[in-house]
């Protein structure tokens, strides 16, 4: 098992991440929490429906198991499932001391967090990542929040976890849409820190080359841990670099300017988080080479990249002005003006508040097919 440690402001933990360290999940929570008594689950049906025998089981072995079912979906990720989890944990008599478990993807992360930092003042508790997104990126770093009224993350705040517990093994459940989701967070790690990671990517896909099933393959790969590993290492340097994303965090939104703008206006059902990363990840490679940074080679070898990992390339059909107008209602719009990650070479990232228009318009029109 690796441990990454932590360091925030507020407090110092640690990220296990090993293959199948589920069963030894009480271990870690007496190690790392002191006196727990009861423990809150909270997750959605379908992962709960899915890990219930193995997660139950084990939880009831040492603490009282008590659980808080969201229904699955970013639509979910608002203020009705806050209210939800506020009043269940009013019913089973919540404490201070007891420890909520968010076991699920970002979006069950960012809900039960947000529910955790702001429930009595702020509860224990434990990221318990399943999936890519969140084992990489969402679990890590005390980002908590949710949507309101078709504005993503705009109700939030910081709360670091205490333990965050990264079994990549519960990734083998994932369907192939949620495995290229992952794989898009992972290329921006790769393209915006370490390239490495991508040849990593690359090199466990040649293991699989002919398997028509290799997406399933790479993940369940007990290599793919080291990967996992490598972009939390990174995550959680620049989380103690800048909690609270005043400068070298806004790196991780490499891609996400356009990204979350896509994601408002094509609608968070039809598009996932890691596939609209992935199409505005394009768009900042447009926009860098407009710059006269990075070369058409590397875009072409990205594309490529792509079709390997299944990420899209285009959007079928979209209203460019209103993407556009959506951009303004991104967290990152300040003063009139938009931030942009590019790239001025591999793993050289630059923030940029003053692209013409023209420019980020040319950059989404290029996405559409
Ligand atoms: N807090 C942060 O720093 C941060 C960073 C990145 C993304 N996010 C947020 O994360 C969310 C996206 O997260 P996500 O991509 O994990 O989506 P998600 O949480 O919706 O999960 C995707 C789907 O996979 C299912 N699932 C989860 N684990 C599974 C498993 N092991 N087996 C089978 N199915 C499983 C979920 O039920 C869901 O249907 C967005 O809301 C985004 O805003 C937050």
């Amino acid at each position: 098992m690796e441990i990454i440690k932590v360091k925030t402001l507020n407090r110092i933990y640690s990220i296990y991440i090993g293959n199948n360290i589920t069963e030894k999940l009480n271990e870690y929570l007496k190690e790392n929490i002191k006196d727990v008594k009861n423990v809150i689950l909270i997750s959605n049906e379908k992962i709960f429906g899915i890990y219930k025998n193995k997660i139950e089981k084990i939880i009831k072995e040492d603490f009282d198991f008590k659980k808080i079912i969201l229904k699955d979906g970013e639509e979910y990720k608002n203020i009705d499932s806050l209210k939800f989890i506020y009043s269940e944990l009013l019913k089973i008599n919540a404490h201070r001391n007891d420890v909520i478990i968010s076991f699920g993807g970002g979006v069950i992360g960012d809900t039960a967090g947000f529910a955790a930092a702001t429930f009595n003042r702020g509860m224990k508790l434990i990221q318990y990542p399943t999936t890519i997104i969140a084992q990489v990126d969402s679990s890590i770093g005390g980002k908590v929040a949710v949507n309101f009224e078709n504005t993503k993350n705009i109700i939030g705040c910081f709360y670091q976890p205490h333990l965050i517990i990264c079994d990549p093994q519960l990734l083998k459940t994932l369907n192939e849409n949620e495995i290229t989701n992952g794989l898009g967070e992972i290329v921006k790690y790769g393209l915006v820190f370490d390239y490495q990671i991508i040849n990593d990517v690359l090199s466990l896909i040649n293991t699989y080359k002919n398997d028509e099933n290799r997406l399933f393959k790479i993940i369940s790969d007990e290599k793919f841990k080291n990967i996992i590993y490598k972009c939390a290492r990174i995550k959680s340097k620049i989380v103690e670099e800048d909690e609270f994303d005043l400068n070298k965090r806004n790196l991780l939104n490499f891609g996400h300017t356009i990204g979350h703008a896509l994601e408002k206006v094509v609608g968070f059902k039809n598009l996932n988080h890691g596939q609209a990363v992935a199409l505005g990840i394009l768009c900042a490679l447009d926009l860098s080479l407009s710059m006269g940074y990075l070369n058409k080679e590397i875009k072409k070898s990205i594309l490529d990249l792509y079709d390997i990992l299944k990420l899209p390339k285009f959007i079928d059909k979209c209203d460019v002005d209103e993407i556009l107008n959506a951009l303004k209602f991104d967290k990152k719009f300040v003063s009139g003006k938009n931030k942009f990650i590019l790239l001025e070479e591999l793993n050289k990232p630059v923030i940029y508040t003053d692209i013409d228009e023209k420019l980020i318009k040319n950059s989404i029109i290029n996405l559409i097919k």
